[in-house]
């Protein structure tokens, strides 16, 4: 079971670090901004703090552009950098490329059992389904955690069911519940 941390705040993932209980961080462009500090210098200050995963996440459209930005970021973060990729036809194809260049990926913008179907077959270390962004919508986020455990245990799935967009700690609880291997949560 594995804690991420959903933010670009360094201040937030120093004291949770403090705690004991950090195992990586996700970023995404909104809380980057949201920083106001330039993304490399954050996502290297973040590297510094906590040695698990941490995603930085590309944010060209099409394969190549993702490809170059990843290997870029792969060759000048720390190694500790996981490149995050949204889950298009365009960014399965990035995955597949940086996946064979041993380029570890957290496939994010999963809303469904297929798409993540989709991104392990890609090779993705992480994939990231969205419960909080369903849940929005009137549908049931945590009923596609159940989906993807469920589907996972028929075959010897490699990549780890990272949930994000988690809005309580009763999503947390209930994604550990359904064996999800990682859970990102903003520090509130
Ligand atoms: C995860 O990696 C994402 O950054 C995050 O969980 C997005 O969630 P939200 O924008 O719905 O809060």
């Amino acid at each position: 079971m594995e804690f991420f941390l959903d933010t670009a705040d360094v201040d937030e993932i120093r004291e949770i670090a403090s705690w004991g209980i950090l195992d990586g961080v996700t970023t995404n462009p909104s809380l980057i901004k949201k920083s106001g500090r330039d993304f490399k210098t954050v996502v290297k200050e973040i590297a510094s703090i906590c040695d698990g995963p941490i995603s930085a996440e590309v944010t060209a459209l099409d394969t190549e552009g993702m490809i170059a930005q990843g290997m870029e970021l792969k060759s000048q973060l720390p190694d500790n950098v996981i490149i995050k990729i949204p889950c298009t036809p365009e960014g399965l194809a990035a995955t597949k490329i940086l996946t064979e260049n041993e380029i570890d990926t957290n496939v994010t913008l999963v809303f469904s059992a297929s798409q993540a179907l989709m991104a392990a077959k890609a090779g993705a270390t992480y994939v990231s389904p969205f419960i909080g962004r369903i849940d929005d919508t009137g549908s049931d986020g945590m009923a596609l955690i159940a989906e993807i455990m469920a589907t996972w245990q028929n075959y010897d799935v490699k990549t780890k069911v990272l949930a994000a967009s988690i809005r309580h700690p009763t999503h947390v609880l209930q994604c550990m519940q359904l064996g999800a291997h990682t859970v990102t949560m903003p520090t509130k």
